[in-house]
């Protein structure tokens, strides 16, 4: 620590279909509002599209990436070492022979999205250098990235789902026909999806039978699973985004806008705006497009949603921030659980800020709930005195 003030490692970018998104969160998100405290020194990684990792304070410029001189940079630039020492130390040679820079890290902020990052691999590195991080642990990141596991553990809490099945893609032509009998005790419209993959890559809506096939073996195609569900009926989609530790604090209930038919599209969810969804009268923009803040719906429901949201992040055992996806089918009001992303695009500020949190509190707050969950961890005995040694 320099002057009292504390150094947050924020590392972006990485080998995912989201590095590009994970750029926007990582500098619009969290690195302006941690210098904004001022008690921050921000140190920003960025790993590359191939898996490189560079730390650089040019790093925080958005300029680099959009103008493209990043691959410039890349070419030039040494790459980052990390030293673990009961802690985290970055280390870099510098361009000038010989001397060696160094950076004792107090807190990390992992600002990945999807693959190789939010799915828990790097909070496995994180927890092997023993330094304090933001957000889901490794457990908990791995089964909110896997839609089998996390739709596993939520169900064996008693919380609903649509009803689902699932396979491993190596045994579709294996088990061809046993599979497809399984997926059609399901009743159409059918969504299948890949269990890992996020953005709706490689989902499909079925409506029949002769679209059930192809469906399959797309999503088999990108996964080593694959997920079916039923569809939901009178849908109504919500979102809730929730921080703490032991006792997670809700934001409010979002309602995206977008329309069935948009679901599957890259564009609408992340692109200015959403295009489709430009000219939704009354609407917030939300960080994927159009949504409602707080979600227009009756107040039993809204209270069913937001109860079996922090069930859910309780259940699969999240610290720090996620979001909880929902479906409502708004006929039977019956709330269902759909996903959980450990780390939502840009934190979701647009929704804490109209909860009443700014993106500076934000920021703030999650490092402190990383430290809190890294001080109690401490206290778990990791080793006690045996005679072991001696018998030999
Ligand atoms: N069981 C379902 N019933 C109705 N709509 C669904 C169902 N599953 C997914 N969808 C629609 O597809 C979208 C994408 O599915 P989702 O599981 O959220 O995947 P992604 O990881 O790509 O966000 C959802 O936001 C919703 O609009
Ligand atoms: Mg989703």
């Amino acid at each position: 620590m320099i002057g009292g003030m504390k150094t947050i490692a924020v590392i972006f970018g990485g080998r995912s279909t989201e590095h590009d998104v994970s750029i926007v969160t990582a500098l619009a998100s969290i690195i302006k509002p941690l210098e904004l405290t001022k008690q921050y020194r921000v140190e920003p990684i960025y790993i590359s599209k191939d898996g490189d990792w560079y730390w650089d304070q040019k790093l925080k410029n958005i300029d680099l990436y959009q103008s493209g001189e990043i691959e410039e940079f890349m070419r030039k630039a040494p790459k980052v070492h990390l030293l673990f020492d009961n802690g985290l130390t970055l280390v870099k040679s510098s361009q000038f022979a010989g001397r060696k820079q160094y950076k004792k890290i107090d807190v990390v902020f992992p600002a990945m999205h999807g693959t190789h990052g939010e799915d828990g691999e790097l909070m496995g590195v994180l927890e092997m250098a023993n330094v304090p991080y933001v957000g889901c642990g490794l457990a908990a990141s791995a089964v909110a990235m896997d839609k089998v596991l996390s739709k596993q553990v939520t169900e064996s809490a008693g919380i609903a789902s649509t009803p689902w099945t699932w396979f491993y893609s190596s045994d579709l032509p294996r088990r061809h026909s046993e599979i497809m009998k399984e997926v059609e005790k399901l009743a159409y419209p059918i969504f299948v999806k890949p269990a890992h993959l996020g953005s709706s890559i490689g989902i499909t809506r079925v409506e029949s039978r002769d679209m059930l096939m192809n469906a399959l073996e797309v999503a088999a195609h990108y996964d080593d699973k694959v997920i079916v569900e039923q569809g939901v009926a009178n849908l109504i989609e919500v979102t809730l985004p929730i921080m703490g530790n032991e006792d997670p604090l809700p934001a409010l209930l979002e309602q995206p806008m977008l329309h069935a038919e948009d679901f599957f599209d890259f564009e609408t969810k992340y692109m200015q705006g959403g295009k489709k969804g430009g000219k939704k009268g009354g609407a917030e923009q939300g960080a994927q497009g159009y949504s409602k803040i707080p979600a227009d719906i009756p107040k039993d429901l809204y209270d069913k949603a937001v109860k079996l949201g922090i069930d859910s992040y309780k259940a699969v055992g999240c610290s720090g921030i996620a979001r909880i996806d929902m479906l409502i089918d708004g006929k039977s009001q019956q709330v269902m659980f759909n996903e959980i992303n450990p780390l939502p695009g840009s934190l979701y500020s647009h929704n804490w800020k109209q909860a009443g949190v700014s993106g500076v509190d934000l920021v703030s707050r999650l490092v402190a709930y990383a430290e809190q969950r890294w001080q109690s961890r401490q206290k778990i005995a990791t080793n006690f005195a045996t005679n072991y040694l001696k018998q030999f």
